[in-house]
């Protein structure tokens, strides 16, 4: 039953504080379903999705048929969709995707499986994919469906313009969808256009439809799907009106919807400072109004009337909000010595500060504060960089072969000495023919891979040159579990988690940097927070730890929205530029193509605009204005270890 608060909600919604709470849910409803179908005599029909999402839930069902006694001896399975022209065999295909992360461990006979065929001849798809819709319908047409939801909106591959009673059918990738791909695929030409999915119509037809989210990338876009009226430009929207139609998200995820964002708009407020400063920043944006402009009409006709009556008058309410954005802004983000800081984001003592800066990949600190991190370290803080993975998963094979061939040709052209039993040169050309005629099922060779880590690493040594950093604070942590593991299927365990308690006691820092909170805990940058979480569990005792700052940034192309920010560190012009050329250095992450729209843009021109929209921001609500802008939020180590 929907409460006032989810007046704005189309389809029955549950936040959950985390994604493995609301796997639990669906693995247990689905593992009910199953008990009480098979009591009856009956066989269960499962529609399954692959992708991130539903890993933590496959991970449950695995453990309830190990540990509870799950059979899945009279479970049928129906998957959504795989991509056209991978073979079975293929490391990305959905059928490898479902025999390891799923069928190969529960005791499900492989005849009761259906996950279509990538390899059915083009001619021949029309009929195959009538034959899959006829085929579940003889199995008695599925009795639970879940779903993943991209960032166009799909569900399964049906992309905007697909309509409510499509079927099965071959369909073309949306361009969104296939650079969302491009890391699984280790670069975006090489994801296929096409896939085979079940059809809107289809999904509509099961009893009942859960679909899940994880991660503030997918907020926009089940905000859409949950709230706006339905239409053919955003497959999910279309779920509205099934009779028993779900979305299970989790809190970043949940991030968008109004009863979160704009929680005034719903019902009564307990007002707390935190939400008086989310509403007024919202409304001085709103009205396009600086915050000290805004006037009692402005809060009366912005629904914010209530506000007004309990803690107004709007002047009070004005310079309160004002006082506490301005205070954000520092140039100090080590704290500033000798100053009074009452009201500074960081504390004056103990100057200077160990400050341990900790990248998920090579890339991530400069994109996201490289300025901050220059000022750092101006200012006479000891700064560390910490890269917690190699990130060779995301070295294009082209930037490997140029080094493997610059090295093999410098044997030949210097002549180089070759006492040594394998020159320099020959390995080269061992691994450069190995990269001509790659193994895509076994994936990169060791050698290519740690090849690739050093591209990264020398990137991030160049980068921080820039930036004035002592090479000897640069820590390759190399955390073993990407090091051993794939996109989606990365198992970090307690060997990462010693590794980065180990850093954490060496430096004993005053300040942390760190990202990852709000992402699906399943991309690096989610696994690699997680790890920090665990890390500061098992120190909270240490007693380095009661003198420790948790501040956040964002991540790669986001920042946090003003009513969030503890922490803005003004970049000159000259600082910005210092930044960006900064970020040239990381040549490997270059998009390879050629810039068609704006989502094309180089890195260095994403960073670059975001930094100046924050100064732009805080000018629009009536701050100094600013070239550009890194900010921070502020995280308690309880708050952390809770989340
Ligand atoms: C997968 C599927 C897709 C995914 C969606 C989200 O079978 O049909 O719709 O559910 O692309 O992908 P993840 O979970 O990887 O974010």
């Amino acid at each position: 039953m929907s409460t006032e608060n989810q007046q704005f909600e189309r389809i029955p919604t549950r936040i959950f504080h985390n994604s493995s709470d609301a796997a639990q849910v669906v693995a247990q409803e689905i593992a009910a379903l199953i008990r009480s179908r098979n009591e009856a005599g009956k066989k269960t029909v499962l529609g399954l999705a692959t992708g991130s999402t539903p890993l933590p839930v496959y991970k449950e069902l695995v453990r309830l048929h190990r540990e509870e006694n799950l059979s899945f001896r009279d479970v049928i399975t129906f998957n959504l969709d795989e991509y056209h022209g991978l073979t079975p065999e293929h490391p990305e295909s959905y059928h490898q995707f479902m025999w390891q992360r799923l069928f190969s461990m529960v005791d499900i006979p492989s005849d009761q499986v259906h996950v279509p065929s990538g390899t059915i001849p083009r001619a021949e798809v029309y009929e195959y994919c009538d034959r899959y819709e006829a085929e579940i319908e003889k199995a008695g047409g599925l009795d639970y469906q879940i779903l993943g939801i991209g960032r166009t909106g799909h569900i399964g591959f049906n992309e905007p313009g697909s309509t409510r009673d499509s079927k099965t059918r071959l369909v073309s990738l949306d361009s969104l969808t296939r650079r969302d791909a491009a890391r699984d695929f280790l670069g975006e030409a090489n994801v296929p256009r096409y896939a085979i999915t079940m059809g809107v119509g289809t999904i509509l037809k099961a009893t009942q439809v859960v679909l899940m989210a994880w991660g503030e990338a997918k907020a926009d876009v089940v905000q859409q799907a949950a709230e706006e009226p339905p239409n053919e430009n955003l497959p999910a929207g279309l779920l509205q009106g099934h009779p028993d139609v779900r979305f299970f998200i989790d809190e970043p995820a949940a991030s968008a919807l109004t009863r979160i964002k704009n929680p005034w708009l719903v019902g009564a407020m307990d007002w707390t400072d935190a939400s008086i400063r989310k509403a007024v920043l919202w409304l001085s944006n709103s009205v396009e109004k600086p915050i000290l402009k805004l006037q009692d009409s402005d809060y009366n006709e912005c629904g914010l009337g209530e506000l007004l009556t309990e803690v107004g008058p709007a002047y009070d309410l004005n310079i309160r909000v004002f006082n506490q954005t301005q205070h954000t802004i520092t140039g100090w983000p080590g704290g500033k010595p000798e100053a009074d800081d009452s009201s500074r984001p960081e504390r004056a003592k103990p100057f200077p500060k160990r400050v341990l800066v900790l990248s998920p990949e090579p890339a991530d600190d400069i994109l996201c504060m490289g300025g901050t991190i220059h000022r750092l370290n101006n200012q006479g803080s000891d700064v560390t960089l910490a890269y917690l993975t190699s990130g060779n998963l995301a070295v294009p094979d082209s930037m490997a072969q140029q080094i493997l061939s610059l090295m093999s040709e410098m044997e030949k052209e210097l002549d180089l000495k070759k006492s040594e039993e394998f020159s320099l040169g020959q390995i080269a050309t061992v691994l450069l023919q190995e990269l001509q005629t790659p193994e895509v099922e076994a994936g990169d060779s060791k050698s290519i891979r740690q090849v690739k880590s050093l591209v990264r690493r020398n990137e991030a040594r160049d980068a921080s040159h820039n930036l004035k950093v002592e090479q000897n604070k640069l820590h390759f942590l190399d955390l073993p579990f990407y090091e051993n593991g794939r996109y989606r299927a990365f198992h970090p365990d307690e060997k990462d988690i010693a590794q980065l308690v180990d850093l954490l006691r060496n430096i004993k820092p005053h300040q942390i940097f760190f990202t990852g909170s709000l992402s699906d805990p399943g991309t690096v940058s989610g696994i690699n927070f997680q790890l920090l979480r665990s890390a500061l569990k098992l120190l909270a005792n240490d007693d380095w730890i009661s003198n420790l700052f948790l501040w956040s940034y964002r991540g790669v192309g986001q920042e946090w929205p003003l009513s969030e920010i503890d922490m803005a560190v003004p970049l000159s012009p000259d600082e910005l530029n210092l930044k960006v050329e900064a970020s040239f250095q990381y040549r490997s992450q270059r998009r390879q193509f050629p810039l068609r729209d704006s989502a094309h843009q180089e890195i260095w021109q994403q960073t670059d605009e975001l930094n100046r929209n924050t100064a732009g921001s805080y000018d629009a609500v009536g701050m100094a204005e600013y070239e550009a802008i890194e900010a921070f939020k502020q995280f308690d180590l309880s708050e952390i270890i809770e989340l």
